[in-house]
């Protein structure tokens, strides 16, 4: 088992490796005191894991399960309201405790909640997706959905303890395993050329535990320097402003945002090499991995419309955009780039 120490206002750690659910219980009850606790989770995630989860705690704990239905349309108001009467029902106070037990979706919910409910409560994470064991569950960004727009109403809030048990990954769709994959590539691309290298090797059980605390090493290092998202924590954001595009050009349904996140760094990439800022071959490298790890790299939003689908033709043409821009592997770079410019850029000029 990897620790990984995540130094932030209120520092806590990460946990990787094999059958931690089984040990969810101890390892918890190490960290946090409390008397109840609430399991959010999932419909997809309970059948599988929340026994197990369940099964690891001693019995002088109370223990409630929420589930919430599967997929992103519940990281919403109506189903936050439901868990806060729920928490209020069941009569948790402010020493008591709430675990995610799911995705990035019950993870920002439930991290919101437990930030918001009787002024904040303690809250522990285990991601069982791999988007959500590298990215979603470290950093401390929660949130819901609102009908304008994503992750609109949220909070910095961090957990007292992450649990990845890279043993969930086993049962992702596999358009799911490969969108975190697209996460870990960009992780290696800002970052790490050892990583970048490990990617090609064949994944074991070991080499992915390593991958995962990699990765989560990676953002924690960029969170510690910037835990509000004000400067650094950007070049998280390598691949996402066209990946964005091509996700809501695509209604949201026919890429995971990890694939659409592959599409946006090869794109980028070869953006930045048509500009002379990287030289073709490293956008090549990129495109060879993503395609190993089963992830589309043909950016398909015709060229006329990036621009727009982009959402700065409704801005001032005198704004500035800051794109993340790479020489080569671990040298990424925030560009400021005026709008007039972007657009030149997208067309390959
Ligand atoms: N807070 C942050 O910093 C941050 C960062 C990135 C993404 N996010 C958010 O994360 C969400 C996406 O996360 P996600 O990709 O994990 O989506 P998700 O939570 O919807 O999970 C994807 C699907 O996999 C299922 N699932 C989860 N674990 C499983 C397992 N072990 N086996 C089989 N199926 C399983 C889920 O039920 C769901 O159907 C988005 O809402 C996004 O905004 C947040
Ligand atoms: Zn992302």
């Amino acid at each position: 088992m990897q620790r990984i120490p995540i130094s932030t206002g209120a520092p806590y750690e990460v946990l990787v490796g094999q059958q931690l659910l089984e040990q969810a219980g101890t390892l918890i009850e190490h960290v946090v005191s409390f008397q109840k606790a609430v399991i959010v989770t999932d419909d997809k995630v309970a059948p599988l894991y929340l026994e197990k989860v369940l099964a690891s705690f001693s019995d002088q704990y109370h223990i409630e399960v929420f589930v919430l239905p599967n997929g992103e349309s519940s990281k919403c108001e109506s189903e936050l309201f439901r868990l806060f009467s729920f928490l209020c029902e069941k009569g948790l106070t402010r020493t008591d405790l709430l675990i995610a037990l799911g995705g990035g979706v019950v993870g920002d919910l439930c991290g919101f909640a437990a930030s918001c409910y009787l002024r904040g409560i303690p809250f522990v994470q285990i991601p069982t997706t791999l988007l959500a064991q590298v990215d979603s569950s470290v950093g401390g960004k929660t949130a819901i959905d609102l009908p304008q727009g994503k992750n609109l109403v949220g909070t910095f809030y961090q957990p007292k303890l992450v649990l990845c048990d890279t043993d969930t990954l086993n049962t992702l769709e596999p358009a799911d395993f490969a969108g975190g994959m697209a996460e870990v590539i960009k992780y290696a691309c800002i970052a790490d050329r050892a990583l970048f290298d490990t990617l090609h090797e064949p994944l074991s059980d070991e080499r992915l535990v390593h991958i995962i605390s990699r990765c989560i090493e990676i953002k924690a290092q960029v969170v510690a320097v910037d835990e509000h998202d004000t400067g650094l924590r950007m070049v998280l954001n390598f691949g996402h402003t066209i990946g964005h595009a091509v996700e809501k050009y695509h209604h949201y349904t026919d890429y995971t945002h990890g694939e659409a996140v592959a599409i946006g760094m090869v794109k980028i990439l070869t953006l930045a090499a048509a500009a002379g800022y990287c030289p073709a071959s490293f956008a090549d490298e990129v495109e060879a991995l993503c395609k190993l790890h089963h992830l589309p790299t043909v950016c398909d939003v015709p060229e006329e419309e990036l621009f727009a689908v982009c959402g700065l033709d409704k801005k001032n043409a005198g704004d500035t955009i800051r794109i993340i821009l790479l020489k080569t592997i671990g040298e990424a770079s925030i560009v400021p780039m005026k709008h007039d410019r972007f657009r030149d850029f997208l067309k390959g000029n």
